[in-house]
């Protein structure tokens, strides 16, 4: 790796380390290709024909419409061109003086002429259709994959495989764009080859298994060079994943200050050479095997073909066809070859498009299985209880539960504080009381309702959550605040929650108002600062006046100022609804009517500020601790 570490960097301190090389478990290396047979590869594609249709079909059905018409027209004028060929062939090369040989080949070299200008017309109405249908197919794929992703529950991302089959899905979505081309020029050349093997048939049968021979080996590189790309493709897709993630990190504005005031550049580009080099090596040796299966290929092709063209002079030679004739099957063998040819390399790319096609309809399909249940019982409006039973939580990989039977009822009326060291279970606590997780063992009840037995949409709808890691939306200032809920026709409401959170002042500033876009990354966009963001986490909270209010550490980036009010402003709205809210900073939990301590999973101690203050537990440990900077030093 030293060349990639750069010599003076290597002679100065120790050399980087290396990216970690994840492994990925057998079954998910293995690529379509490895599952199928060239048989089944063939046999696909009539159904790959079908979905690809089928999409299209529901995009547009005119230009679907318009595609296979003018494809049909397309492959009729050639037929009928190569057919007036051979028709006139026989005059041209027959005897008698030029002029009376070209006047009684005119009438078939009018068909020829008619049928090529209606078939480029033709080609070019197809073109134009797939052009049209193009974009929006991708379009259509891909907006699928993203309401995948909005949908599907919560414990999904968990799944270490999701974020590979999502990406494999967004490659589907992509190859749309090929899918499409391959389609319409699949079907052309399929057309053509049909109208020339009828012409040579009928000029003799013997030529077309010859020609059908001449042709395989071809067919069989093209399979094989897909198959390659695929696996590799495959194989390379945890990587790139990695890589990707990692763009996002080092290419984001948001990181740009960490990455020059940690100095991290030389890692960063270190790493991400590293890991693009491992990627485009596996991609190399794969383009080794793909040359290989070619030659190979190149050569069978080869000694087939010549036997094709030694049928056809033996059959010219021995007399069994004239000479006119002859001329013709030539003609029309190297039409079909080409056609041929063609077909083969379409079906080919057909079918490796059809694998990432494939993984996308896997996604969606899988997706599907994984949006959460329609639910059997009604969601209780505003809810007067929310208990937690013996919950217990564990997530995918881990040992140990995050959440280790858990019990407690929230009330409405109640503003609750829950408190713990990190990794404590506080934020996969306050996902389990949403539904957002279901527990493994337990239950949370809605009025007594099980959430995992309702509508989860419903109970959503009632809440409203300051997640730990909120999005900094790149939407404008209104959205930022309304994020799909109902708009008025005013401001009034939008301004009731800026006020509420104190940054009437910042908004008033933002050069378009309400209007004005909060992301950097976008022309006349504006940024916050990071107690700014938190304070609108806040007020979308509170412009949806939810039942159910979720605080998963609110304040934790704001000034004194804020904090403190954000906290009056919870006892405050906390008579009408169910208030939880996860804080670090102790003397916050004063507001509390109850404060929930947590430690590994389990909830340690619960009562009043004043009993857990001087409780001699978990809680005055902590509360002495936060009040102790002694300077003793470390
Ligand atoms: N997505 C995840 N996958 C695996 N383990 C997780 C995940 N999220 C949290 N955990 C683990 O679950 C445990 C509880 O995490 P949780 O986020 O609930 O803690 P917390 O009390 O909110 O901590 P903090 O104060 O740092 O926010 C921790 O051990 C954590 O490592
Ligand atoms: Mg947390």
């Amino acid at each position: 790796m030293k060349s990639v570490q750069g010599d003076e960097q290597a002679r100065t301190r120790p050399p980087y380390p290396e990216p970690v090389d994840i492994e990925r478990k057998a079954q998910w290396t293995k690529s379509a290709f490895d599952q199928y047979g060239v048989w089944q590869l063939v046999t696909t594609i009539p159904a790959v024909l079908t979905q690809v249709f089928k999409m299209a079909w529901r995009i547009d059905r005119r230009d679907v419409l318009v595609m296979v018409g003018a494809q049909v027209v397309y492959g009729i004028g050639s037929a009928v061109a190569l057919a007036a060929t051979a028709r006139a062939m026989v005059p041209v090369l027959g005897s008698g003086s030029v002029s009376h040989r070209v006047h009684q080949a005119l009438p078939a070299l009018v068909v020829i002429a008619v049928a090529a200008g209606v078939g480029r017309v033709a080609y070019g109405l197809a073109s134009w259709s797939v052009g049209r249908l193009k974009p929006r197919l991708m379009t259509a794929a891909d907006v699928a994959v993203v309401e995948a992703m909005l949908r599907v529950e919560l414990s999904a991302f968990l799944r270490p495989e999701f974020s590979e089959e999502h990406e494999a899905a967004e490659t589907g979505s992509v190859r749309c764009d090929r899918l499409i081309y391959d389609v319409q020029s699949f079907m052309s050349a399929l057309i053509k080859l049909v109208a020339a093997f009828g012409v040579l048939t009928a000029l003799h049968p013997l030529m077309l298994p010859v020609l059908v021979l001449a042709v395989l080996p071809s067919g069989v590189g093209a399979m094989a060079e897909a198959r390659i790309e695929h696996q590799v493709h495959t194989a390379n897709s945890t990587g790139r994943n990695v890589r990707g993630m990692m763009r996002w990190h080092v290419t984001a504005g948001k990181l740009a200050d960490e990455v020059r005031g940690m100095s991290m550049a030389g890692y960063l580009s270190y790493w991400y050479r590293t890991l693009s080099k491992r990627l485009d090596d596996r991609t190399l040796s794969g383009a080794g095997r793909q040359l290989r299966a070619n030659l190979v290929a190149a050569v069978f092709g080869g000694l087939c073909l010549s036997l094709a063209w030694g049928t056809l002079l033996w059959l010219t030679v021995s007399g069994r066809m004239s000479l006119a004739i002859a001329a013709t099957a030539v003609l029309a063998v190297r039409t079909a070859l080409g056609n041929l040819t063609n077909v083969v390399h379409y079906a080919a790319s057909l079918f490796h498009s059809s694998l990432f096609l494939g993984d996308w309809k896997q996604f969606i399909e899988r997706s599907q299985a994984l949006m959460p249940a329609a639910g059997t019982v009604p969601a209780p409006r505003e809810p007067e209880t929310i208990q937690v039973r013996d919950a217990v939580f564990t997530y995918p990989n881990k040992d140990r539960p995050a959440v280790d039977g858990v019990s407690l009822t929230l009330r409405r009326g109640e503003l609750v504080a829950v408190l713990g060291e990190n990794g404590s279970g506080k934020s996969t606590l306050t996902r389990l009381m949403t539904g957002l997780y279901t527990p493994d063992k337990g239950q949370v009840l809605w009025d007594g309702a099980d959430v995992s037995r309702i509508d989860v949409n419903e109970v959503w709808e009632q809440t409203g959550f300051v997640t730990q890691q909120f999005g900094y939306w790149p939407v404008s200032a209104r959205d930022n605040i309304t994020m799909g809920q109902p708009v008025t026709l005013d401001d009034d409401r939008v301004w009731e929650a800026v006020d509420a959170v104190g940054m009437r002042g910042a908004f008033e500033e933002l050069p378009r108002g309400l209007d004005t876009l909060l992301a950097t990354e976008l022309w006349g966009g504006v940024s916050m600062s990071g107690g700014q963001w938190q304070r609108i986490a806040c007020a979308r909270v509170l412009y949806r006046r939810p039942a159910v209010v979720v605080m998963d550490e609110p304040t934790s980036d704001m000034d004194p100022r804020g904090e403190h009010a954000m906290f009056r402003l919870l006892r405050e709205i906390a008579p009408g609804r169910i208030t939880v809210v996860v804080t670090h900073r102790l003397i916050n939990t004063k507001v509390a009517d109850r404060i929930i301590v947590m430690d590994k999973g389990r909830i340690a101690e619960h009562g009043t500020f004043d009993q857990l203050v001087k409780g001699g537990g978990l809680f005055q440990e902590l509360y002495e601790l936060s009040l102790d900077r002694g300077g003793r030093g470390l």
